[in-house]
């Protein structure tokens, strides 16, 4: 076989292989124990660079760009949307879809604090600052959800869900305010 074949047939074998490990690694690829370490490590790193103050420079650069704050804002907008997207499916009763989904809803609830951090380095002020504090108690209550926290109280599974969803309620109300003041006014 000539050398670009060999190449080609190489690449072929490395998209064959992806295609199929893909759907694993953002399925329930990883244990309920990593989602909540590697979260844990995510959001502390987050606290710290809030509590030092410090700053990206390079991010600090392309924050300052409207068009740079309104595509990462967009992005967050998918993202809550995409978490929300688990519990319409699980409403209109696709079960099967709904556990795949569950994987991902982990997977990218996980990684919300590198969401938040490209779009905003602070937590803002007066609404924005209450705006950032609810994403990250969304963020924290589905850490915690019943897999880590191991109560086994009849009341504890209903109190879980009712803060992680009035959380994410409350989290798109105030995405809707924040959109509507940045642009109503502008
Ligand atoms: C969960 C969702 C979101 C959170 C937690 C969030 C948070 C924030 C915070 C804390 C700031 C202040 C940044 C600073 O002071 O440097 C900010 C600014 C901004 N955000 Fe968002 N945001 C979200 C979604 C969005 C969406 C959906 C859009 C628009 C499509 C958007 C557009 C903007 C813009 C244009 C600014 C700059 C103007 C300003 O500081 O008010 N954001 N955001
Ligand atoms: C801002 C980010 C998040 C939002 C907006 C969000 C939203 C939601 C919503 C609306 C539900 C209700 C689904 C239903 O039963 O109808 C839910 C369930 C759930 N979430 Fe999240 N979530 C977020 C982050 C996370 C994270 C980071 C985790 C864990 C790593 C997580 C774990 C779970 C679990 C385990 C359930 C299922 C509860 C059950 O089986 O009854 N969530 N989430």
């Amino acid at each position: 076989m000539t050398l670009p074949v060999k190449g080609l047939v190489f690449v072929q074998d490395f998209i064959i292989r992806l295609k199929s490990s893909l759907p694993v690694a953002l399925g329930s690829g990883l244990s309920a124990r990593r989602y909540f370490w590697v979260g844990l490590f995510l959001s502390t790193a987050l606290l710290v660079q809030q509590s030092i103050g410090w700053r990206w420079t390079l991010l600090t650069g392309l924050q300052d760009d409207d068009t740079y704050k309104l595509a990462t804002g967009f992005g967050l907008l998918a993202f809550v949307l995409y978490q929300w997207r688990f519990s319409v499916k699980r409403a209109q009763g696709e079960q099967r879809k709904a556990a795949t989904m569950m994987g991902r809803h982990k997977l990218f609830g996980t990684l919300l604090p590198l969401f938040f951090f490209f779009h905003s380095q602070t937590l803002g002020y007066g609404y924005q600052e209450i705006f950032s504090l609810t994403l990250l108690l969304a963020f924290l209550t589905g850490l915690l959800n019943f897999q880590i926290v191991q109560i086994h109280k009849p009341w504890y599974r209903p109190v879980w869900i009712s803060a992680h969803v009035g959380l994410s309620m409350m989290l798109l109300l105030l995405m809707v305010y924040h959109v509507y003041l940045d642009y109503a006014f502008k």
